[in-house]
């Protein structure tokens, strides 16, 4: 039996795809030996540790983040993205399973957030920061002006200098977890080693131990943020009016459904109510005597609700500080993707109606 000439060749690229995915991933987990870069990016390990370990423990201890029905929701988040995201049709495929994309959101953050803060599996961790950060630009922080403002181009690129050194051994659990296991095997950590079976040894022990402490601190991580989703409570709804679903009385122009009456709505002040076509909270406001205007209250950053500082004029999102013009919706100020929605409102009579 003859063999054909390329199943050699095909062979010999299936054996190196192995051998080059082998090194790339030890490569990953493997510490880079740069104590002075190690140091140097020690205060950016820690604030981004510990950046990412609180947005992980706020989504899961946060119930609402969760629940499809809230406002607040990722769920909600993703479809106030995926309009404008140039992955808008991955994120509409996506929204069925958003509790799901939820906790693998929350639960990726977290293992980045213990990754970087205690040094295990920084570079590992560093490309999660990096895809996490890049996934957010290309969604919720899409097209946020002016774009220097977008707190995740800040995150992928500070994550860079930690794909290439990772924790440099500095601070680092995993480099003590090393030294630890060459002390128990006699060889000292100061020696350069040039057995490759030993080396072997101590990376594959250390790469077993330090797993279990991950996994460990993973899990307690886990524990703390769903007993406090628990402990909080499911969440609370927001007062706001619920617009009748009655229609103006026959012959009255315009048509509409009825929000509230005009003596609600005092010049200068907002009426909060939930828009009945889309289920979303929306604010009225007479600017001046006579004259309406509605504002969808959902901010066009990642999706919170602004809350009302029409005194100060202004609608203020409690997330990420960004503001919009009271009378005109139009975005000012902070993180955001174009002004507020604005509804179809009149006043007939002594009542204001939604077109
Ligand atoms: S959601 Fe980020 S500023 Fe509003």
């Amino acid at each position: 039996m003859t063999i054909p000439a390329h199943f050699f060749t095909t062979s010999w690229i299936s054996i190196w795809k192995y051998v080059a995915m082998a090194s790339l991933i030890k490569r990953v987990f493997a510490p880079a030996n740069s104590l002075e870069a190690g140091r140097a990016l020690f205060p950016t390990r820690i604030f981004l540790g510990v950046m990412f370990i609180y947005a992980s423990l706020t989504k899961l201890t946060d119930a609402s983040f969760f629940d499809p029905t809230s406002q607040n929701s990722v769920a909600n988040q993703m479809r106030a993205s995926a309009g404008s995201s140039p992955i808008g049709f991955l994120l509409n495929r996506l929204i069925e399973h958003a509790t799901l994309v939820g906790y693998g959101i929350a639960v990726g953050e977290l293992a980045i957030g213990i990754g970087l803060l205690l040094g295990i599996w920084s570079r590992a961790a560093a490309i999660g920061l990096a895809l996490v950060s890049f996934s957010f630009l290309l969604t919720v922080s899409w097209g946020t002006t002016p774009y220097f403002l977008n707190p995740d181009l800040a995150y992928l690129t500070a994550a860079i200098p930690f794909i290439y050194v990772g924790d440099g051994g500095f601070m680092s659990l995993e480099a003590s977890i090393r030294n630890r296991v060459m002390r128990e095997l006699g060889v000292s950590s100061n020696k350069k080693l040039s057995n490759a079976p030993l080396e072997d040894q101590i990376e594959r022990r250390t790469l077993v131990k330090t797993g279990a402490v991950a996994g460990g601190l993973g899990l307690a991580g886990l524990a703390t943020g769903l007993i406090g989703k628990n402990l909080k409570g499911s969440p609370v709804a927001q007062p706001s009016a619920s617009v009748t679903p009655s229609t103006t009385p026959t012959g009255a122009v315009p048509s509409g459904t009825r929000i509230t009456s005009v003596a609600s709505v005092p010049v200068g002040t907002a009426f909060k109510f939930t828009d009945p076509t889309t289920g979303m909270p929306a604010y009225l406001m007479q600017p001046a005597t006579g004259k309406f205007v509605a504002y969808n209250a959902i901010c066009t950053h990642e999706g919170c609700i602004v809350n009302d500082n029409v005194a100060n004029g202004s609608f203020d999102c409690p997330c990420h500080g960004a503001q919009f013009d009271a009378a005109t919706g139009a975005h000012t100020r902070g993180p955001g993707r174009g002004d507020l929605a604005k509804l179809n409102v009149s006043a007939t009579g002594d009542s204001v109606y939604l077109a």
